[in-house]
């Protein structure tokens, strides 16, 4: 794993202190969302990971799903819940640093049917997350990542600032050691570029 790559609490607290936002959730993104993963209204257990201020994770709890939301930034998980305090169905969050925090308790083995992470799995551990996600999978669960491809060269310099990268994503290669752990891999793209795609993993090696 590239540290370079691995960004801490402070950065993150910083960009959302500055009110950073990610891409807008789209209409279009909800529906293939919906075509692929099926969301059975009060069974379904979905876990987002670096949710952020919630965006995506108060959509998923609208289909009808539980959700808990984690994310490494107070400061982002803090807005997560004032904005999702007075919605319908059911979001909450909490503080976690995947890559380093112990594991939540809520995270009991085969206890997930949807893992979902939405633009940011480039900046996790990916051999510990995907190990990890494989355990707190049900056999049918399925792991939906959402993210840009990344097609800069391998020695591209890093990015730095607080703000967020232009193009942070994962490149093929990542892309391609994701799908080789999982029986069932397909991917849709979300735009006509194939630029950002989303991951549908089911069933592992
Ligand atoms: C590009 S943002 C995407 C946020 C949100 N999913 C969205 O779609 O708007 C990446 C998110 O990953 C979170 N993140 C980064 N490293 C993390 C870590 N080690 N543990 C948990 N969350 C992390 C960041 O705080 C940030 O909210």
């Amino acid at each position: 794993m590239n540290v370079a790559r691995l960004r801490d609490a402070r950065h993150w607290d910083l960009a959302y202190r500055h009110g950073s936002t990610f891409r807008r959730v789209t209409s279009v993104e909800r529906m293939m969302f919906a075509t692929y993963v099926r969301v059975i209204k009060g069974e379904t257990r979905v876990v987002d990971i670096g949710c952020g201020t919630g965006e995506w994770t108060r959509g998923l709890a609208r289909m009808g799903a539980t959700v808990r939301g984690y994310d490494i930034s107070r400061v982002a998980i803090s807005k997560a819940r004032t904005l999702s305090s007075s919605q319908a169905g059911f979001a909450s969050y909490d503080v976690w640093d995947v890559n380093s925090d112990d594991v939540p308790l809520y995270l009991a083995p085969q206890s997930i049917d949807v893992l979902t992470c939405r633009l940011s799995l480039s900046y996790l551990d990916i051999p510990r997350f995907t190990a990890n996600a494989r355990r707190w999978l049900k056999p049918q669960g399925v792991l939906h990542v959402m993210t840009q491809v990344d097609n800069r060269p391998a020695d591209a310099e890093p990015h730095r600032g607080w703000h967020p990268e232009p193009h942070r994503g994962l490149n093929a290669d990542q892309i391609a050691y994701l799908c080789e752990q999982w029986r069932d891999a397909v991917h849709y793209k979300l735009d006509l570029a194939g630029q950002t795609i989303c991951l549908v993993l089911q069933h592992p090696k």
